[in-house]
């Protein structure tokens, strides 16, 4: 019998986070821990309770969306009952940057009685991607898994090591006016191209669009996902198993790269970082 369970939490809508999520799992079950692993993505299941009371430590994983976790973990995290239980949190992100994910995270990690011991980021393929992009396309590779396992073994050491200080993250230049900003901003009222619609008529009605919907905002009755409250992660048009569900409006990758100020060759060259001291965490 295992003598340490991990709890292994993971928001995944095109497969990265859950890919990455698995490199994590094998590797803590290769060193004799039991895995307790819920997936979060779905709005349901993030309605039904979780326990962490006979866990040694939890693992989070979550895409970055924007600079940030996706509104709805964030939203979410905060109504957890950490009870002083240490806690490791990765987030893969499509090769821009993870920006305000970790610092912003941390928070809310705290605010639902977590200690963050150890962070990571690991780049992935982008989610937009499915709407055409050729963004780190190939990525995760097994370099990126390897580290994924480092990160995995070392948050066990931290979790079971009783003198582990906690992670401190610096707070990223210019957080505080981007969260007045974004608390302050608009809110969406016509469709916007992150927004995944239903393009053809040949569709089996199987609903999975909006059973599936991270944030409850596909109708598949009439084939539009809401707006207001899409997060458009991309989550319908990777599941529909018709590939009748798209995103048309999608941003050209090169207008995406130039917007950015970033080459391919720039994200190309980024690495999977484990955020092991306080001092690592540079914005
Ligand atoms: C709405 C949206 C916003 C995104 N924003 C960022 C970003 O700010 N920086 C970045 O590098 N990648 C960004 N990405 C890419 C994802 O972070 C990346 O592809 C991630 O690994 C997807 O994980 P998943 O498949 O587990 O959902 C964004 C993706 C979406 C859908």
């Amino acid at each position: 019998m295992a003598d340490r369970t991990i709890a292994l939490v993971y928001f995944s809508a095109t497969n990265v986070t859950h890919s990455y999520a698995e490199a994590v799992q094998k590797k803590l079950i290769a060193q004799g821990c039991a895995v307790q692993v819920s997936n979060v993505t779905a709005l349901e299941s993030r309605r039904k309770p979780l326990w962490f009371a006979d866990c040694d430590g939890v693992i989070f994983g979550f895409p970055v969306f924007s600079n940030f976790a996706p509104r709805v973990i964030n939203e979410w995290l905060p109504t957890l009952d950490g009870r002083g239980k240490k806690c490791a949190a990765f987030f893969t992100y499509g090769g821009r940057t993870a920006a305000y994910a970790p610092f912003h995270t941390s928070l809310l990690l705290e605010k639902a009685d977590f200690r963050l011991m150890l962070a990571a980021e690991f780049p992935g393929r982008h989610s937009f991607n499915v709407g055409g992009w050729r963004i780190l396309p190939d990525r995760p590779d097994a370099e990126d898994f390897s580290v994924a396992g480092e990160f995995a073994a070392l948050a066990m050491e931290r979790f079971s090591r009783s003198d582990a200080p906690p992670l401190t993250l610096q707070k990223p230049f210019g957080y505080p006016q981007v969260v007045a900003e974004l608390e302050n901003a608009p809110k969406p009222t016509k469709r916007l191209w992150i927004n995944p619609v239903r393009m053809e008529k040949e569709c089996s009605l199987c609903r999975t669009c909006e059973t599936e919907c991270p944030a409850g905002a596909f109708d598949a009755d009439t084939g539009l996902s809401d707006p207001l409250t899409c997060i458009g992660c991309m989550h319908c048009v990777y599941i529909c198993p018709d590939k009748v569900v798209q995103a048309p409006d999608i941003i050209p990758e090169q207008a995406f790269l130039s917007n950015w100020h970033v080459t391919k060759e720039m994200i190309e060259a980024k690495k999977a970082r484990i955020i092991a001291e306080s001092w690592q965490a540079a914005y």
